[in-house]
């Protein structure tokens, strides 16, 4: 016979693992229908512990990218050549940016993540450590590690956690430029001198084996792989993406005119794919436990720059509350003078909100128009029945207008303008040798 202990206990258990069962039947079904998940939506533990760890992994990897090349910013040949750099380095500290918020929509903590970097106890992609000894370094690297990246990152493009896609549809864009002017670089540096061909010959033979080490260990070594795809995380794996890899380069090192440093590199006419040998996995691992070269001078420059940059975040901290405190003191004057004058009660009884439709799942919120309501949940039940009556929509945010800030409109040229004689930062720039495909 079954003994029950109390009964409510057990009742509220009972209820959690029944709540439990129906959650986890509503994440599998939008899992098994290819839908997104949002932050807002349940999920399983091991789904969000899985993502903030490769999200993390992603963001450490973006912005520990900025060094080998921000080295060459002083050095670059020319001004044009310049400018591209810094737009690229700042590129990936954008990118770190954009993936710590999506590391914080699933609750982790920017400065535990970046805790977690300095002190060695979360990884990154450290093949992007390897020196960049020569100005053809930096096409090599940016060509076949960021190329790598790219391909990447495509394929996480469709992958199931809502606030990541979208994130990495922006990345994948600013990538393609990263990649196509590294190629760019050294198409020239391949239409110059015997030297310079000498050079890019060189460089392109150290950055091969780290650029395929990208991609991970083989899929029959990965731990993590068959959870992620299974979720939907991943939806290529290690090796199907390296072997996409491997087959974009070799028509664009042709064009190029270097040889690929594999001798086992050739077409495979059974399988449709190039064969070629794998990276060495020993010193694969090597590298990804951190004894990597000028791993542990990368590590120690990043925290150095942590650590003088906590003035300028103590700097913001301290705006921010001074800010806050002296909004809070207007608002009071604001509140005393209205309850004198008896002006703006509309405003106060009635403040407007701003009302936000998402269309369908996996896309983000859209700004759908304004209304007046007297609290948030008559505010949401309004933006029901004013913005989704045709089935416009499956989520709404209503958020106080008077909560909004905005760029102001005067300022228009310094916010927007500079960007338009930025055509470099877009991949279009570089228009491509004819016949050369896949970038
Ligand atoms: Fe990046
Ligand atoms: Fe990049």
């Amino acid at each position: 016979m079954k003994m029950r202990g109390a009964g409510p206990a057990n009742d509220a258990e009972d209820d959690l693992r029944r709540r439990w069962v129906v959650s986890i039947s509503a994440f599998d079904a939008l899992i098994a229908g290819d839908q997104k998940i949002e932050y807002k939506d349940w999920m399983p533990d091991g789904y969000r512990e899985s993502l903030i760890r490769q999200i993390a992994q992603h963001a450490h990897s973006e912005i520990m990218g900025m060094q080998p090349e921000a080295a060459w910013i002083s050095r670059a040949p020319s001004l044009a050549r310049k400018a591209v750099l810094i737009a690229k380095v700042q590129d990936e500290a954008g990118h770190g940016l954009y993936l710590y918020a999506v590391a914080e929509t699933l609750g982790a903590r920017r400065e535990d993540l970046l805790d977690a970097l300095h002190e060695g106890r979360q990884k990154y992609l450290s093949f992007i450590n390897y020196p960049t000894l020569t100005w053809a370094d930096v096409g090599a690297l940016a060509w076949l590690t960021d190329g790598a990246a790219v391909v990447n990152q495509v394929s996480l493009c469709r992958t199931s956690y809502g606030p990541y896609a979208r994130a990495l549809v922006r990345i994948c864009r600013e990538e393609s430029f990263h990649h196509r002017q590294g190629f760019d670089l050294l198409y020239t540096l391949s239409q110059g001198t015997p030297a310079q061909r000498r050079s890019l010959q060189e460089a392109v033979e150290r950055w091969w084996q780290p650029a395929l080490a990208m991609f991970g260990p083989p899929d029959s070594l990965s731990t993590h792989s068959a959870s992620s795809m299974a979720w939907r995380i991943k939806r290529a794996t290690n090796d199907e993406l390296r072997q996409r890899f491997v087959d974009l380069c070799v028509p664009q090192a042709e064009a190029l005119g270097v040889r690929l440093p594999d001798p086992a590199l050739r077409w495979n006419p059974e399988r449709g794919h190039h064969d070629f040998t794998p990276p060495d996995y020993d010193e694969l691992m090597r590298v990804v436990a951190g004894h990597g070269p000028r791993n542990k001078q990368r590590l120690a420059h990043r925290r150095r720059a942590h650590e003088e940059g906590a003035w300028v975040r103590e700097a913001a901290a301290a705006h921010a509350a001074k800010e806050a405190a002296k909004q809070a003191a207007a608002r009071e004057i604001d509140a005393q003078e209205a309850i004198a004058q008896e002006v703006d009660a509309v405003e106060e009884e009635w403040p407007l909100w701003e009302v936000f439709v998402r269309p369908r799942r996996g896309v983000g919120h859209t700004h759908a128009g304004s209304l007046r309501a007297p609290d948030a949940a008559l505010a949401l039940h309004s933006a029901r029945d004013l913005y989704t009556r045709r089935e416009e929509g499956v989520s709404l945010w209503v958020v106080p207008s008077r909560s909004m800030t905005s760029s102001d409109p005067e300022h228009k040229d310094a916010y927007f303008a500079p960007a338009a004689d930025k055509q470099y930062r877009h991949a279009s720039f570089f228009p491509p040798p004819e016949g050369v495909e896949g970038l």
